[in-house]
């Protein structure tokens, strides 16, 4: 008889290299992301990876390939790629200059403070979330173009070309998303008379084309920026949405504009974090959230162990107290944020917190300081073969943002006006407390979670990433930076692992579907309220790691159909 020995050691050493203890399971995979030697895009779906990576094989720097990728997830991943939204990008060049750059809508010149309340001052329920009346003014286009001129390095006519072969072409439609837009056929229905998205129901393999959306691109290839904010494209947007009751005009087009705003850069032990500024609170929070823990060197206790879950949230629930008072839009604020990301004043925010029981979110308001005050979302990260990484947070807001669908133009129309406050103190669709800094005015920019970010070591790049996921955006960055500088974590390894998050109010830790749940008795005994949804997932992070030898590793989030791709 042949003996078994060898397929046995093989055996072995293969569950070896996929099982190791980590934290508080031992079952988690350790899964190694692509590695590539020269550049790389890790994105939402594989058609704009793909897309984003031949710029940068063509000699394409990142912010080429950013503009192509960009774009190609208007046309493959509809759920928040656009151009009927916003987003921000965060920068860092080979020569070590970091940026960013603000697209997030604004709010129409004839909105006002009250616009979602009835006659009674209360909250009229989906006004903010769904239809016409919810779209503020988009920036993305503005956004890529301004990022074309100052860092582009080959026509912009070349980098739309890829999307719109592809939105001739279409797309296959995943399993993923065919759950998705069968999920919104009712509130297609109600925003539109029609779309593509209604004329029947997609299962998975089929090919979804966007004729009408090429169209949109070949124009905006042909005209310019103007084409979108003042030409034929602005036509169709501004009389489709009033046609359907919103206050969008030409005049809020003409007027918008994309603003380059020193990025969030702080220490955290050896490492430099550079992330986004306001009306982001992504890059504050993280800094916050970071210099709250820093003190109790969170690298002793085991990853997703009691402490380490028990330490993050009580830091979380102090700073989303403090981002619901302090943070909006800071054209229109005063944002002390000096102050809110510095060591002594987090110190300051934990002296109350105890390891023997949870503080209550009830005790927890804002922090004093003298001033003079979804998961639907998506991210892409890139580094090309120049040492340039973006890292770059785009959305429409909720799936499909307002389910607006232009279907003269083939985009859908964001529903971001929901992350202004409707009313100070009552949550928006994320659950999150808005406070007079995000209530409404012309022309404001909601306040938003996105937090495209990247890490330096050493004064080199480390990492790239970011995330979709609403208000669980900040702590999936967070728990990413952790899993890797204080966990030793791979990058594949790093997006792959359980998440959890705690955002003040609702004062309730939640837990991804797969998180163990070894400690969770320990946490109840302590007074923490705890959630664990069948099938909650919290963030997609795509991210890339610089390994030791200067290679790249790509994270794709498994729970999405991201993809990294490299060479
Ligand atoms: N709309 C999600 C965010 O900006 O955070």
């Amino acid at each position: 008889m042949r003996s078994n020995l060898p397929k046995l050691l093989l055996l072995a050493c293969f569950s070896l290299f996929l099982v190791q203890c980590k934290g508080n399971k031992v079952d988690v995979k350790v899964q190694r992301g692509l590695v590539a030697d020269s550049a790389m895009v890790v994105s939402a779906r594989v058609e704009a990876s793909a897309i984003g990576l031949s710029i940068l094989k063509k000699g394409g720097n990142a912010f080429d390939a950013m503009i192509a990728t960009d774009l190609a997830l208007v046309v493959a991943y509809p759920f928040s790629g656009n151009i009927g939204g916003g987003g921000f990008t965060v920068f860092r060049t080979a020569d070590g200059k970091v940026g960013s750059l603000d697209y997030r809508e604004k709010a129409p010149l004839a909105a006002h403070r009250d616009m979602y309340l009835d006659e009674n001052g209360e909250i009229i329920p989906g006004k903010s979330t769904l239809g016409a009346m919810s779209i503020g003014v988009p920036g993305t286009i503005a956004g890529l173009f301004e990022l074309h001129r100052q860092h582009g390095s080959k026509p912009f006519s070349e980098l739309i070309q890829p999307a719109i072969d592809l939105a001739k072409r279409g797309v296959v439609v995943t399993m993923k998303q065919a759950k998705t837009i069968n999920n919104y056929r009712e509130s297609f229905q109600k925003a539109n008379d029609r779309t593509i998205f209604l004329d029947k129901k997609w299962n998975a393999g089929d090919t979804i084309k966007y004729p009408a959306l090429a169209r949109t691109f070949e124009r905006i290839r042909d005209n310019g920026r103007a084409e979108f904010y003042e030409g034929e494209t602005a036509d169709m947007l501004v009389n489709y949405v009033q046609q359907l009751g919103g206050i969008i005009t030409k005049e809020d087009l003409k007027k918008y504009n994309a603003v380059w705003r020193d990025p969030i850069a702080f220490e955290y032990k050896g490492y430099r974090v550079i992330s986004m500024p306001p009306p982001s609170s992504g890059g504050v929070c993280v800094a916050q959230l970071l210099k709250s823990i820093a003190p109790y060197n969170i690298g002793q206790y085991e990853h997703n162990s009691a402490e380490y879950i028990q330490l993050l949230s009580e830091a979380e629930r102090r700073v989303y107290a403090d981002r619901s008072f302090f943070l909006g839009d800071p054209d229109f604020n005063d944002i002390p944020i000096d102050t809110l990301i510095s060591s002594h004043y987090n110190k300051s925010r934990m002296h109350d917190f105890s390891w023997d029981k949870a503080t209550l979110s009830s005790d927890v308001g804002h922090g004093n300081i003298d001033i003079v005050e979804s998961n639907e979302t998506t991210h892409y990260s890139i580094v090309d073969a120049y040492g340039n990484a973006v890292s770059v947070t785009t959305t429409l807001n909720g799936a499909y943002g307002s389910k607006v669908f232009v279907e003269d133009g083939g985009f859908f129309l964001n529903n971001e006006m929901d992350d202004l406050s409707s009313k100070p103190g009552i949550p928006n669709m994320f659950g999150l407390l808005g406070a007079e800094a995000n209530s409404i005015a012309p022309e404001k920019r909601m306040l938003s979670s996105m937090t495209p970010t990247i890490v330096e070591k050493d004064g080199k790049l480390f990492m790239v990433l970011g995330s979709p996921g609403g208000a669980t955006i900040i702590t999936s960055i967070l728990q990413n930076i952790l899993n890797v500088t204080e966990f030793d974590m791979g990058m594949q390894e790093s997006v792959a692992a359980a998440r959890f998050h705690h955002q003040w109010l609702p004062d309730i830790i939640q837990f991804e579907k797969s998180f163990d749940t070894i400690h969770f008795e320990a946490l109840r005994q302590k007074g923490y309220k705890l959630s664990q949804g069948a099938s909650k997932i919290i963030g997609k992070v795509d991210a890339i790691l610089v390994l030791p030898d200067g290679s790249f590793e790509g994270g794709a989030d498994p729970r999405g159909d991201d993809t990294a791709l490299g060479f």
